[in-house]
């Protein structure tokens, strides 16, 4: 039974490279790319489990869970993960995953908003971004989004930093290459929340941008920050078609 599910989900996967596209994960070595695929392997699912527990937790002033409105996650959440940054009517702007989740914590439950890169919310995204694994990358075809994917596209390709380099001349001229003992990967957003090796832990994309621009020494944006969410939309149409890897497991 086991074997039949793995699969069917081998075969339902969107692939690792569409077009030019790659994922991180055609740059792992056999070994991670094992561990990644193993459940029990991929650290990252610790996280997954938390999220779960999480998930059907009762908080807040309304004495509610993220189950007593979504029901099962396995079907309420299946797909979210692949369609977000999202417009948000209330905030007229695009918002993230770990943004979205913040809101109902706020505004359904009654309850505080998770800090960025708390275990409670690494782990929910995670466990809710898991529910679209192996899901192409399709973001809604949202003419509200475009000035943000702009704003994101114009950053990706600026010269910045100490170091005046662009997020592209790593990620797309240095793509394949090594730098400084570093295997340059094309810097995909498909696999986030992931287990970084280097991090011994769980990390979003905002905090791998602010690791990146950290990396050329230029000043990090805030967590949340609508230049990053432009960023985590250009980086998600770029990459469109590339599945959903929550958690990734990377280096
Ligand atoms: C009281 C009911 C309620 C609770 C509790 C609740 N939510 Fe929601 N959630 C909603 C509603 C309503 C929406 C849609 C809001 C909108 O479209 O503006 C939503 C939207 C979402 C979305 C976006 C879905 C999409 O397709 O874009 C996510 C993700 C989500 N909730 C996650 C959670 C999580 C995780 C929890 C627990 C921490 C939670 N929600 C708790 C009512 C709730
Ligand atoms: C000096 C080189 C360098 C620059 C410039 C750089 N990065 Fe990275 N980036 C890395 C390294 C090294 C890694 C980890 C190995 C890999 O996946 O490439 C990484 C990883 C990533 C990943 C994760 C890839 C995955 O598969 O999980 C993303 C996303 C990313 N970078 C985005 C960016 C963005 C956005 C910028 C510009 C703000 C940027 N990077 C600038 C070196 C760089």
């Amino acid at each position: 039974m086991l074997v039949l599910v793995s699969v069917a989900l081998a075969q339902d996967r969107a692939p690792y490279t569409v077009g030019d596209q790659r994922s991180g994960y055609t740059y792992l070595t056999k070994e991670l790319q094992a561990q990644q695929n193993d459940e029990l392997g991929n650290q990252g699912m610790l996280w997954v489990e938390r999220g779960a527990a999480l998930w059907n937790a009762a908080a807040g002033t309304a004495a509610k869970s993220c189950a007593t409105c979504h029901g099962d996650a396995a079907t309420g959440m299946k797909g979210v993960r692949a369609s977000y940054p999202k417009w948000n009517d209330a905030l007229k702007k695009p918002i993230g995953l770990e943004q979205r989740i913040n809101l109902c914590r706020t505004e359904q439950m009654g309850a505080p908003a998770f800090a960025w890169e708390s275990e409670a919310l690494l782990s929910i995204t995670a466990y809710v971004g898991r529910q679209s694994l192996g899901l192409a990358v399709a973001l809604p075809r949202d003419p509200r989004l475009e000035p943000y994917r702009q704003a994101g596209e114009a950053f990706y390709n600026q010269r910045r930093g100490q170091w005046q380099l662009a997020c592209s001349y790593c990620h797309v001229e240095q793509a394949g290459q090594h730098l400084r003992g570093d295997h340059l990967s094309q810097g995909q957003t498909n696999g986030f929340p992931i287990y970084r090796l280097l991090w011994d832990g769980m990390g979003s994309v905002q905090r791998m941008f602010r690791w990146c621009n950290e990396g050329v020494r230029a000043e990090p944006y805030d967590y949340g920050s609508d230049e990053y969410i432009g960023l985590e939309i250009y980086l998600a149409e770029r990459g469109r078609g590339l599945p959903v890897e929550t958690p990734a497991v990377r280096r």
